[in-house]
């Protein structure tokens, strides 16, 4: 095993990791159950529920590439094939993107049907607008999609290196 396996991601930037796949773990499922349910006290209780833990993991991201930005993330190991941390990097790139995409979708359809949204902080209300909070969805939709999507090629990496290249890296996110 090469040296910089054993090179640890902060626990910090290991908090943000694994309480966000928690809230994942939650929120997809969620979601599916919501749409669904046929209007009710539950559909309603579900549906707010999926929206707080929606907007913390929309806030949860926004620190997390902050933190990202401003700290050092441990180098990633050497590729075993050409481009192998590129795709890795990439592989990165676009859960932190679709991440922002699935959450600010969320919080601008519900923002465009004219509903008030409690961000925790403030609360914000803008005019509707009945179209946009359809097209705002459809982007829900597929990005939901392209996350999970996204995931199982994470986890079939992460995989990939443990079984096949024999190289411990979820150590990296765990120990
Ligand atoms: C990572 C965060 C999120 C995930 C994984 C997620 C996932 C989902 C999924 C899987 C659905 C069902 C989609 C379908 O097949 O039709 C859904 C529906 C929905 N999501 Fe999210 N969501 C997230 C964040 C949010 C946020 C931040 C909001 C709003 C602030 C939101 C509001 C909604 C609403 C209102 C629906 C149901 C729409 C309806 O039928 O009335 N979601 N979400
Ligand atoms: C069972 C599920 C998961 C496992 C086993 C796992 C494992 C790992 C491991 C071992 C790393 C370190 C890779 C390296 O740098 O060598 C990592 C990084 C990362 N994971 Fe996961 N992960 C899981 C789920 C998720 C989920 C659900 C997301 C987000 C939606 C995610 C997003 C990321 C990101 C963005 C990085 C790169 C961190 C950075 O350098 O900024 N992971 N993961």
């Amino acid at each position: 095993m090469s040296n910089s396996t054993t090179l640890q991601y902060s626990w910090l930037a290991k908090f943000f990791h694994w309480f966000t796949l928690l809230l994942l773990i939650a929120q997809i499922p969620m979601g599916f159950i919501l749409v669904r349910l046929d209007f009710s006290d539950l559909r309603i209780t579900i549906e707010n529920v999926h929206v707080i833990v929606g907007i913390s993991i929309f806030y949860i991201t926004l620190f997390r590439l902050i933190y990202k930005f401003f700290s050092k993330s441990p180098k990633l190991i050497p590729g075993a094939f050409f481009g192998q941390n590129l795709i890795a990097k990439l592989n990165h790139f676009a859960l932190y993107a679709a991440l922002l995409t699935i959450t600010t979708s969320g919080i601008l359809k519900k923002l465009f049907n004219g509903e008030k949204l409690n961000f925790f902080i403030f609360k914000l209300r803008i005019k509707d607008n009945f179209d946009l909070a359809d097209q705002f969805y459809n982007v829900h939709v597929i990005s939901n999609y392209t996350l999970i999507i996204l995931i199982s090629l994470h986890i079939f990496a992460v995989l990939f290196h443990q079984i096949f290249l024999k190289e411990n890296i979820l150590k990296r996110m765990t120990k």
